[in-house]
């Protein structure tokens, strides 16, 4: 809790959490930016109960910036907005990349960080679909491009390789993700990143801007493939090595080509991590690394660099989830010692309260509630992106996995909804905190 947050009796200080510009100090002067917001943009209906929250008698002059930071935060969370797309370019056989016409006026609502990613929703055979894709393309680009691989039997990725075409509308949520970190343009340092497959995408974007925007850093990528037909933005990769000579060197890991050396047949692992390690990179000397990948790669090459001696700070991953139907547990003891009990879940979001009964072994929070006809804000249903994310005020939960919040969150009370079953009588779930 920032020093000055005079407002706040349930521990959370809600101006600290978004204080992404240096507020810490004066939590209570965003207050009335809130109120501000929340009067010009009452349809996102998130905005208008945190409204309520506000201490109406705070009267401060309120910064431009902090209106247009307060906006932003809330629309970010969960309104899709109609983008038409403006290209779409064959990858590989089978991936796609799709460029957005962004409009101007909601080019600062879809400003976006190297590495975050977009939420497609579209409607499938009668059924709501949302799936996240990363952007592939820089901010610095003014550029709005996502690349989507077609998944045998997936149903997102399947129905979009059919269907996306110039000029058709898709429903599209602003940026979301923190698979960045800030670059400092006068740091002479270097950066390691790890990609397998469609993890390219936001390692792409990562790439492009630290070049641009860091003219001194180095730049080391690993990226694994089956074999060479298979990698995506492979001209391109190739163009930026030939234009960041000295800065930019790329490795390709392939698993069903052989090449010369032993060390990049196969898959990219935690050997191979330590070896790389020991010839083309200084660990303690890298600023930042981010890995992208499947997650038994993911986590291998994470733990490597740990045991190389990388600080957690300085290892960003990225790991892409598919929605699978959740039910728990799976352990077949634990779900008899389950069996018969349930929860009364309410659910608190825009300033109403939904019941209802929830067993402990059957559905998620999220989907319990979903299947109510409450409308929450979601995307990947995995665990990863963070959009369900609510305060758990009162009750116990487990969550399946949590690739998402970090330590600190979950300290606060924080839970991922869509990953959460109930483990006490009575959940009381705030989407509103
Ligand atoms: C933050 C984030 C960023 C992402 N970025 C990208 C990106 O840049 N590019 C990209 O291509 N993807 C990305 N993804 C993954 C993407 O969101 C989708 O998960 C992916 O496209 C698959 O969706 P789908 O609907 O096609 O497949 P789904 O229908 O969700 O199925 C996924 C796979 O599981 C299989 N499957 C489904 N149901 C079952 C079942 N019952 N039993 C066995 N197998 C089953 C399917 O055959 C398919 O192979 C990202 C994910 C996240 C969370
Ligand atoms: S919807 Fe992405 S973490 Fe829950």
């Amino acid at each position: 809790m920032g020093a000055g947050c005079a407002w706040d009796t349930r521990g959370m200080c809600v101006g600290c959490a978004w204080d992404t510009r240096g507020m810490r100090a004066g939590c209570a002067r965003i207050l009335p930016a809130i109120t501000q917001a929340c009067r010009a943009f009452k349809p996102a209906s998130r905005v208008i109960l945190t409204a309520n929250y506000v201490e109406p008698a705070l009267s401060v002059p309120v910064p431009k910036e902090f209106i247009s930071l307060c906006e932003r935060t809330f629309i970010r969370m969960s309104k899709f907005f109609k983008l038409r797309i403006a290209e779409t370019r064959k990858e590989t056989e089978d991936c796609i990349s799709v460029r957005f016409d962004v409009p101007e006026e909601l080019s600062e609502i879809f400003e976006y960080k190297q590495g975050q990613y977009l939420t497609l929703r579209a409607e499938i055979r009668g059924e709501e679909v949302r799936r996240s894709y990363s952007l592939c393309s820089s901010p610095l680009d003014n550029e709005w491009r996502v690349a989507i691989k077609k998944l045998p039997g997936g149903v997102f990725s399947s129905w979009a390789h059919e269907h996306f075409k110039t000029g058709m509308e898709v429903e599209v949520m602003p940026p979301l993700g923190r698979f960045y970190c800030e670059l400092d343009p006068h740091k002479d340092t270097s950066y390691v990143l790890f990609a397998s497959g469609s993890g390219i995408t936001p390692i792409m974007g990562t790439l492009k801007t630290i070049l641009r925007q860091v003219p001194k850093a180095r730049v080391k990528l690993f990226y694994g493939n089956k074999n060479v037909a298979s990698i995506i933005f492979r001209e391109e990769l190739e163009d930026l090595k030939n234009k960041y000579l000295g800065r930019l060197s790329i490795h390709y890991i392939l698993s069903r080509q052989d090449q010369e050396s032993e060390w990049f047949n196969g898959r990219l692992d935690i050997d191979k991590l330590k070896h790389y390690a020991k010839i083309f990179f200084q660990p303690d000397e890298v600023e930042a690394y981010f890995i992208c990948g499947p997650q038994p790669m993911l986590l291998a090459l994470r733990q490597g660099l740990f045991d190389l001696g990388v600080e957690k700070s300085r290892v960003h991953v990225e790991l892409f989830n598919s929605y699978v139907e959740h039910t728990a547990p799976r352990d077949p003891e634990e779900a008899k010692a389950l069996e018969g009990k349930a929860a009364r879940v309410d659910i608190k979001v825009d300033g109403k309260s939904t019941s209802f009964m929830l067993p402990y072994g059957g559905k998620t929070v999220l989907d319990g509630a979903l299947a109510q006809g409450a409308d929450l804000p979601y995307a990947c249903k995995g665990g990863v992106c963070c959009t369900c994310k609510a305060r758990l005020v009162e009750g116990e939960v487990q969550m399946e996995v949590n690739y998402g919040l970090e330590d600190d969150e979950i300290a606060m009370g924080y839970i991922l909804t869509c990953q959460s079953h109930p483990r006490s009588e009575h959940l009381v779930v705030d989407f509103d905190q």
